[in-house]
Order: structure tokens, then sequence, then C-alpha cells
């Protein structure tokens, strides 16, 4: 699949979300990341943020469920307009039913893995996913170091993908940037997010592109 960019709006302005979505028209997604202040030490937005997100932006949103309970949670933002809901597999109860139930009310299911979480154990879970997302930092902030140390881990998450013969996309999220995109890409990663990189920048939208051209490469 072509590398796809999915911009956070975690390192946007917060009072001018409306605005921050249309910087980055352009790009494949736009990450909502959300969090409770229990699964992450940091506090977010919720559902009717997302709602207002979805009606001000054509790019599909790709929201990153940083919460505990996803199992009660992450099918509101399905209904809430997520093209995408990701959970993080330490907190939910059912991945499988959750990852079902995302599917069912038309959003692509994605499961999430912290740094010190194997893929091992869930291979069989893979076919029940629409994306994987490896996190390269700990979850919790923007602007954190790329974890180097993850690379092997993508490695083997892009083999595993392949020797099922799956379609499942593979994303990494945290430290992802003109200096470290690269590595990701020839890992094996095919999502990209991106907060820092791209709202740091001058030029957001400009910022997708040159991140793209290189995932490319
Ligand atoms: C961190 C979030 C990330 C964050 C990435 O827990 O899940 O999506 O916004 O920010 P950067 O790209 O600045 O590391
Ligand atoms: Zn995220």
């Amino acid at each position: 699949m072509a590398p796809q960019i999915s911009p956070s709006i975690l390192s946007a302005d917060f009072a001018r979300l409306a605005e921050e979505a249309k910087a980055v028209e352009g790009a494949d997604w736009l990450h909502v990341d959300v969090m409770d202040n229990h699964f992450v030490p940091n506090l977010t937005l919720g559902v009717p943020v997302v709602e207002s997100l979805a009606r001000a932006t054509d790019t599909p949103l790709d929201c990153h469920l940083m919460i505990e309970a996803p199992d009660r949670w992450a099918p509101q933002y399905v209904e809430a307009g997520a093209g995408s809901v990701t959970f993080h597999v330490e907190a939910a109860t059912a991945p499988v039913r959750l990852a079902r139930e995302i599917r069912a009310k038309g959003a692509r299911a994605s499961m999430a893995l912290r740094p010190a979480t194997p893929i091992e154990p869930y291979e069989d879970l893979l076919p029940e996913l629409d994306m994987l997302l490896i996190m390269t930092v700990e979850p919790g902030f923007g602007g954190q170091a790329f974890l180097d140390i993850m690379l092997p881990k993508i490695r083997r998450t892009r083999e595993l993908i392949s020797r099922h013969g799956l379609e499942l996309w593979l994303q990494v999220d945290g430290g992802v940037s003109a200096s470290t995109i690269e590595r990701c890409a020839e890992a094996g990663a095919d999502v990209f997010v991106a907060g820092s990189a791209v709202y740091g920048a001058s030029d957001p939208a400009e910022a997708v592109r040159a991140l793209r051209k290189q995932a490319e490469a």
C-alpha cells in the first residue's frame, strides 16, 4: 500500500481545532488522541469534540483511544464519525468482540501496542483487524524522542502480516519525523502519525507532503 500520513491534532492549537484540521487537508487521516488521565497520565478530549471535528473537516478521523474501558467507549467514537478507531490491547477486555463491533458499526478496527507489549501473543487476532498500531514512544505526550528499539518489532510484525497474507495496515506513532520516517518505512510501517513534525512546521500541509515523499522513497 502507498504510505499514508496521519497528522496528530494533539500538537495543534486546541482553541482553533477546525482551522488546524483544515491546515492539513490533503493528509490521508487526521489523528485524534483521546486520553483519559488513567490509561496515560494526560487528559485531552472526548466524544463531543470528535463529533464536532468530524463535521469540521473532510479528512477521515483516525481516533487513537488511550483510555481505560475501550470496550465501553470505542463504539461511541464510531457513532461520532471516526473512520478508524484504535483501542489499546492492554486496556481491552475482549479485543476480538470489540474489533468486530467497531467493524460492524462501519469503521476500520485497529489495535495498539505500548512499547513493552509484544506482538507475538496477538498473532491469531490479526485477521480481525484493519490496522495495528505500534507505539514508538510511551503514549501520553507529543514531542517525545522516537524509540529506535521498536524497529525490530515493526519488522517482525510486518513479517507476520505477510506470512498470514493479510492486508492490514501497520501504523507507527510517536517521534515520527523527517529524521525517523525512513527507518519506519524500511522496517515495514505504512501509516505514519506525526504531531510535532507537522504542526511544529511553518507550513503543516507542506510538512505532510514532504513526509509522504520520504516514506515513499
Ligand atoms: C502520543 C500520541 C501521539 C502524539 C505523537 O501518546 O499517541 O499521537 O501526538 O506526537 P509526536 O509526533 O510529536 O511524537
Ligand atoms: Zn496517537
